[in-house]
């Protein structure tokens, strides 16, 4: 029988790089998100170059009705071997602004929510079968509390939480667990960001999405428990754990702050 991979936020940055190394991998595919003409493409190219099956099924995973649904759809006559929960969203912006709740709505929905059904319903479909990979794409935000950013790195603080949590749970059953932590990363994640209001992390190098996908998903190969990529993302989040964490929210504050 065949083994399939589920990817979210597939159309663009670390998710595309996710679904092009799983069809390298041999499993055939699920794509999924809204954009629904850019995973027909890469879906095309990935069937052409290494002659895997692969699917699309749009959905809105603010929806969670459209994540059950999805989660149906994918699931339905066969064997789900990875679930690689990857779409996320997250701006940068002060919490008190008046401008209404949708932006934290729709970061809550997508990383938390969304990204706990899938889980949850993929642990139990691969517990059933005695095998399979998860893998949580978190953050490094998800080590430290985020000035201008607060609702993105609580999402991600959760999601990581959860993640290292239920890997426990599951020790012993074949399913392995993984939370990927990236640091910035060249994606269209920051896009949105106009010049004027870069922040300092955005103005560094980045880190292609490729580069950062090809660590994620080797360390989900392996079943490690939780792979922070690169070397000096993961000095820093030693320092945190052992400096006043009152400090330590108020530097992540000013590389957060826009306007340098
Ligand atoms: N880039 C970074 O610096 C960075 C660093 C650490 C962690 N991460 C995490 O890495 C993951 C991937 O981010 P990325 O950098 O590759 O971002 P990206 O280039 O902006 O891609 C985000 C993906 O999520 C999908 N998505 C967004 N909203 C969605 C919705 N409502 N329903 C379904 N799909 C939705 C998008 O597809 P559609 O728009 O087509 O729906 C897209 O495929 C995220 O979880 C992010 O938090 C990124």
């Amino acid at each position: 029988m065949a083994i399939w991979a589920l990817i979210t936020g597939a159309s663009e940055g670390l998710g595309r790089e996710f679904a092009t190394l799983a069809a390298k991998d041999g499993f055939d595919v699920i794509l999924t998100a809204r954009s629904t003409a850019k995973l027909e493409a890469h879906a095309a190219s990935l069937r052409r170059a290494y002659n895997v099956a692969v699917e699309v099924i749009p959905a809105d995973l603010t929806d969670p009705v459209a994540v059950e649904t999805l989660w149906e759809r994918a699931s339905a006559g066969r064997q789900i071997g990875v679930l690689v929960n990857n779409a996320g969203l997250g701006r940068n912006g002060e919490f008190a602004d008046a401008a209404g709740w949708s932006r934290e709505a729709d970061t809550l929905a997508v990383n938390v929510t969304a990204a706990t059904i899938l889980m949850k319903r993929a642990a139990a479909h691969m517990a059933g079968h005695g095998a399979g990979r998860i893998m949580n794409v978190a953050s490094l935000a998800g080590f430290v509390p985020g000035p201008h950013m607060a609702v993105y790195h609580a999402s991600k603080a959760y999601l990581l939480s959860l993640s290292e949590a239920v890997s426990e749970e599951m020790r012993g059953t074949g399913v392995t667990l993984t939370a990927v932590c990236p640091g910035a990363t060249a994606t269209q994640f920051f896009a949105a960001d106009d010049a004027e209001h870069k922040t300092l992390l955005t103005r560094m190098p980045l880190p292609t999405a490729a580069a950062v996908a090809a660590a994620g998903w080797a360390a989900m190969t392996k079943g490690r428990r939780v792979k922070v990529v690169g070397l000096l993302n993961y000095l820093s989040t030693i320092l945190p754990r052992i400096s006043p964490r009152r400090w330590v929210t108020f530097i992540t504050g000013l590389l957060l702050k826009r306007r340098w």
